[in-house]
């Protein structure tokens, strides 16, 4: 029988899954299909609680719909129970249906790709931003044995709010305090909408970053944001956003079409075209 997966949230027209999963399921001459299906917040919670009328082996979940996903499943992964958020859900043999998340996964396999051992003796880096993807790369940080992750956000309660979640290795620090912070991190890492095309510029003076600390920024349009240009310009290693939409996808098309696939340089050039035509 065709195995059905899908995104869903509201919207998921722009969704770059269907992309990312087609060309994998054609790569593999799997019989299978991944579609978008919108699934607006007031009928979420009636479309993730009776998941088995839908027909799919299994879907993505993007925003809004990440927390009320995770509050259907009957079983969580660590990950998603640390961020209270699924991106990935399946039904299991017993027809119970799990949830993970790999938004983290996704940030480490980018790293792990394009920056080989850039986890070796890391000890602390710095989070800005306390959204939904800050959540995921302080969960990957502290889940790799960093041990200090310093969060600061615009809004100082909400970094505070993700200390509380992460205990006692994740620290809440203000906006103003953050050059001084840079002089001590060997990890800076952008999961705000700062720099983004169309969002004002992310001014942050880099002076006292070591040239050692690695720069990496979630926003991938701009693939090469002015942060990531700018630490390349003074010798930091950096890794760019795009890798980890589709490090993210991985285990979840592992989970329902059996086969782990892998991120090539042809799927890259797919999506960044596909960026190119429709921003
Ligand atoms: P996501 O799920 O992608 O993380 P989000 O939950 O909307 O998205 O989070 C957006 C992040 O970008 C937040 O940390 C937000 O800061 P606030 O919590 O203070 O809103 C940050 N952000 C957005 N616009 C910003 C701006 N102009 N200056 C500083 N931070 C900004």
């Amino acid at each position: 029988m065709k195995r059905r997966a899908a995104i869903t949230g509201f919207p998921v027209a722009h969704s770059r899954s269907p992309l990312i999963h087609g060309h994998w399921l054609a790569e593999h001459g799997i019989e299978g299909s991944y579609e978008k299906i919108a699934v607006p917040p007031d009928a979420a919670q009636a479309f993730y609680g009776d998941f088995r009328e839908s027909g799919l082996v299994g879907c993505n979940v993007t925003v809004p719909n990440k927390e009320v996903a995770a509050a259907a499943c009957d079983e969580l992964d660590d990950a998603a129970r640390a961020m209270g958020a699924a991106n990935t859900l399946w039904l299991d043999d017993a027809g119970r249906l799990i949830g993970a998340n790999t938004d983290g996964l996704g940030f480490l396999g980018n790293l792990d790709q394009t920056l080989p051992g850039w986890d070796n003796g890391l000890s602390h880096a710095v989070v800005l931003g306390a959204g939904g993807a800050a959540r995921a790369v302080i969960w990957a940080l502290l889940s790799r044995g960093v041990k200090t992750v310093v969060i600061v956000n615009r809004t100082y309660q909400k970094a505070a709010d993700l200390q509380v979640r992460f205990g006692a290795d994740s620290i809440a620090r203000h906006w103003e305090d953050l050059e001084e912070l840079l002089g001590k991190t060997g990890m800076l890492v952008n999961t705000t909408s700062l720099g983004m095309s169309g969002q004002p510029p992310l001014e942050i003076d880099l002076r006292n970053l070591p040239e050692s600390a690695i720069v990496t920024d979630l926003v991938y349009v701009p693939l090469e944001t002015p942060l990531l240009a700018r630490a390349r310009a003074r010798g930091n290693p950096v890794a760019d956003g795009l890798g980890m939409l589709m490090h993210q996808a991985v285990p979840a098309f592992e989970r329902w079409f059996g086969v782990r696939p892998r991120v090539t340089e042809e799927l890259r050039a797919l999506v960044l075209a596909d960026l190119g035509r429709a921003p």
